[in-house]
């Protein structure tokens, strides 16, 4: 070890407070100056007074002679030693929170000391207390929270932890890898220690502490190695494990068999806790979970809860390869581990349910937020060229658009070629922090494709739009398609090249009802045409099958060609598509004033509910209107009132002509008893849709048969669903079921959620006086994420509720944030975007919107995140 004496070279620069938060750029990338091999971390802990002691090996990383920097945030050194000598005063300096030792040699042992309270920590960043729980959360910048150390995902360490605690208080002690020793202190204390031997970057450090019982399995992997595996929470909840444990086994024998991927350690934790920022985390073998991603039974989950568990279980698995494995090298390729994640744990949940409405839910999931997103201030590339808070990048853009972009590899390439990509991609970068070039190389080599263009998708922001042009000539018996792309100037970005567009495409014909082959048409320059030969009939264009590409296509399609796909469209997507499209042009067409050609969608629902070869779960999707948001999307400029006007008036013609249909479907679809079969969750969501109908008929009768549905509902879906429908309306059955509602599940947090959320999605003409009532809740709390989001959250997605004309709902989700930014920036940050949206609105609301941007950013002491996405939807 080379040892030269300390203190040569001091450099007391002391960086300028800045007033507007720095930007980091990715073109700014330089690796550590530093590497850190090993750490030994050492907590007292206590929710009022945590001791941490890091011991870290540094070395040099290179030539240079630029000090040692470790980023802290909120930290005070008590002590500071490098290689066993404690530094004096004069020795060390903050910068900004970050500790800045000089060392003369290459390699120290350096050792900090710092003292922090988790149970005043209510950013829920760091170690901080959650029900009786202590807990971390380290990505991405969370570690420096805790102790000092290189926070950037690109200084990989082998971890030892030890804990020390009060053994009553929190007899369990987890942390990442295996554990190693533990034992009594005799002072009513206990210690655990735990190593882990795959070195990781900080973002995925992970201790739990706490009075926790475990559900307790095992796994053997392909190899045939034991696996221990744990799902802990408290033991109350043990019962509502089981599902998580099932997706868990599930996923871990996925990865075997669809990746050759297998599980590395002895042992796979799982932590549920109650206050978390977003939806899970995944530290090495000590993934923690929002709960409301793990616990799951028949009276308090519904069907899209259980969902959730076995994707949300199954994303945070599939990181231990496509994330912890191969890491980012930064943040700006966050995409590289989310993207693929999401993409991976997509086709897992349609391998463990059905491909059809799984992709149905991804893309509607796609187009409500992340298109949204592509068309507004925020907009920004798969890989960002700069942020001023990396927490505002974990995006629909990131992850959705990011999961499309590697299916629309995995399309090109085929199975077995993409398959030989993520083989070279995982063998090549295992144990590296890698970057989203290196994941292209790897496809353009493994699976043999040409990517030059289609690396402009992590490049440009904005979602295409392609307009699709079908011309028969039947003289020739050819046809020609014309394809023509734009993708619209978003931030930074006023002009776009053309992009590398795989579009899934087939032709009808409208006299046989069968159609050519469908193939893959790559459209590549702004504008290209395709020739179709041996087409004798005038042919019916289905395009985008499958969704293949993220993009807006605008067709010529008549509504008797979309009324034919939507019931004879073989691919389910496109079949979906037409049917909501259908639904789409007459519902503009109404907001136009102009109430025509309704009769053809309710013949195509008809067609629908009446069709025995469809299956329930599709039936549901597909008769279900666009919603009031999706209809905004398709609008220059978005009339609230009038979209909501004319939904409800399209629905309930739809529910009245198909009145008897509905009846019967809702009779015929109730359950002798409940079951998770795909069958069994098609029937609850196709009885679910049809007494929705049946209400929005206007029948008299039909609030009372949705409180019969409430009442006697052996399971939260329908009960829900429910709930919801009356929720709608101004029944005397809907004050009823919500108290019914709260005194059942008053004391149950995630089910509570439920109550509050199923009001602020309401579409009740009183909805902003409700939900202002709502926050003053004795149940209604600032501290817990998920009850603001089951509140604000929700409600700023209520289009017509947010946007009501008195501006009031803009001013309440402001004052929401500039409270919550003081306790939770974080979660703060997240309700900014629907107020960024104001562009898009006319000029009375633009106004009353960019005015509370402007009162939040004249908040004293607003943090950067919020800063960042208040300032950047005024722009
Ligand atoms: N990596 C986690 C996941 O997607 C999410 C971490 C989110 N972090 C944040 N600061 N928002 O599985
Ligand atoms: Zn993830």
């Amino acid at each position: 070890m080379a040892t030269r004496h300390l203190g040569c070279g001091m450099a007391d620069i002391i960086a300028p407070q800045t007033a507007s938060p720095a930007v980091i750029r990715r073109s700014d990338y330089r690796p550590p100056a530093w590497l850190v091999p090993d750490i030994e971390l050492d907590f007292a802990l206590d929710p009022a007074r945590t001791q941490v002691r890091a011991t870290l090996t540094v070395e040099r990383n290179g030539a240079h002679d630029g000090p040692l920097r470790l980023d802290g945030d909120g930290l005070v050194p008590v002590a500071i030693r490098v290689d066993g000598k404690v530094l004096k005063q004069d020795q060390w300096h903050l910068e900004d929170g970050t500790l800045v030792l000089p060392l003369c040699g290459d390699r120290h042992e350096v050792e900090t000391l710092v003292e922090i309270a988790p149970q005043d920590n209510s950013k829920l960043m760091g170690l901080y207390a959650s029900g009786g729980l202590l807990c971390t959360q380290c990505e991405a910048e969370g570690f420096r929270r805790i102790t000092f150390f290189p926070d950037r995902p690109d200084v990989l360490s082998r971890y030892r932890v030890r804990m020390v605690a009060d053994k009553s208080a929190y007899p369990i002690l987890l942390a990442n890898g295996d554990p190693v020793e533990s034992g009594d202190l005799g002072d009513g204390r206990h210690y655990a220690v735990w190593t882990d031997p795959y070195p990781k970057p900080c973002y995925l450090f992970a201790l739990v502490a706490g009075d926790l019982a475990c559900n307790a399995d095992r796994f053997v992997t392909m190899s045939g190695r034991q696996v221990r595996l744990g799902i802990w929470v408290k033991e109350a909840d043990i019962p509502r494990t089981a599902h998580a444990m099932q997706a868990l086994k599930n996923s871990m024998a996925w990865d075997e068999r669809v990746y050759g991927r297998e599980y590395d350690l002895d042992v796979f934790n799982i932590v549920a806790v109650d206050d978390f920022n977003f939806g899970a985390m995944e530290n090495k073998g000590l993934n923690i979970f929002n709960s409301r991603y793990i616990l799951a039974d028949p009276e308090t989950a519904t069907d899209l809860d259980y969902d959730g568990v076995e994707g949300v279980v199954a994303h945070e698995y599939f990181h231990n390869w496509s994330g912890n494995r191969v890491t980012c090298r930064d943040w700006f390729q966050l995409s590289l581990k989310e993207g693929f994640t999401v993409f991976r744990d997509q086709n897992f949940s349609a391998d463990m349910g059905s491909h059809a409405v799984k992709r149905i839910e991804d893309v509607r999931i796609l187009r409500a937020g992340q298109f949204q997103e592509d068309n507004g201030p925020l907009a920004h590339p798969v890989r960002p060229e700069s942020y001023m808070e990396i927490s505002n990048f974990y995006t629909a853009t990131i992850y959705n658009k990011g999961a499309e972009l590697i299916r629309m590899m995995a399309l090109m390439a085929g199975p077995e070629r993409f398959r030989a990509g993520t083989d070279l991609y995982f063998d090549r970068h295992d144990g590296e922090a890698a970057t989203c070039e290196d994941f292209v190389v790897a496809m353009e080599e493994g699976a043999d494709l040409d990517l030059r263009q289609f690396r402009l998708w992590y490049e440009q922001a904005g979602t295409p739009r392609v307009k699709a042009l079908l011309s028969h000539d039947p003289a020739t018996a050819t046809a020609t398609l014309t394809l023509e792309q734009q993708i619209p100037p978003t931030p930074g970005q006023p002009d776009k090249k053309p992009m590398a567009i795989p579009l899934r495409t087939a032709l009808f014909d409208s006299a046989t009802g069968a159609h050519g082959r469908d193939e893959v048409l790559m459209l590549t320059e702004a504008r290209q045409s395709f020739l179709f030969e041996n087409v004798a009939h005038g042919p019916i264009l289905s395009i985008n099958r499958g969704f293949s590409a993220p993009v807006i296509v605008e067709t010529n399609l008549s509504q008797p060609d979309l009324a034919f796909l939507a019931a004879h469209d073989d691919d389910p997507f496109a079949r979906y598509e037409a049917m909501q499209q259908l639904m789409v042009n007459v519902l503009i067409g109404r907001i136009a004033g102009s109430p025509v050609g309704e009769d053809a969608v309710i013949e195509a629902v008809r067609g629908a509910i009446t069709n025995p070869a469809l299956d329930a779960a599709f039936v549901a999707e597909a008769v279900r209107l666009p919603s009031e948001a999706y209809l905004g999307d398709q609008m220059e400029r978005v009339d609230p009132d009038a979209i909501h006007a004319a939904r409800d008036a399209l629905q309930q013609r739809i529910g009245a002509a198909l009145e008897p249909l509905w009846r019967d479907i809702h009779a015929r679809t109730g359950a002798a008893s409940f079951s998770l079969s795909p069958a069994a969750k098609g029937a609850r969501k196709l009885r679910n849709a049809a007494l929705h109908y049946l209400v929005a008929s206007g029948a008299a009768d039909g609030p009372a048969i949705a409180f019969a549905q409430f009442s006697e509902a052996d399971n939260m879906t329908e009960r829900q669903a429910a709930l919801a429908t009356l929720a709608n309306g101004g029944s005397e059955e809907r004050e009823a079921a919500l108290d019914i509602f709260y005194n059942r599940y008053a004391s149950d947090p995630l089910t509570l959620d439920k109550w509050f959320q199923t009001q602020a999605f309401a579409l009740h003409p009183a909805i902003v006086d409700q939900v202002a009532e709502l926050g003053r809740h004795k149940d209604f709390t600032l501290a817990n994420p998920n009850r603001v989001r089951a509140l604000i959250g929700a409600f700023a997605a209520n289009q017509w509720g947010f946007h009501q004309a008195s501006g009031r709902g803009y001013a309440l989700v402001a004052d929401c944030i500039v409270a919550l930014d003081r306790i939770n920036p974080q979660t703060a940050a997240r309700l900014v975007p629907p107020l960024g949206r104001w562009r898009r609105f006319d000029g009375a609301r633009a106004a009353m919107m960019r005015e509370q941007l402007q009162r939040i950013l004249a908040t004293p002491g607003l943090s950067k995140d919020v800063m960042e996405q208040a300032g950047k939807s005024l722009d």
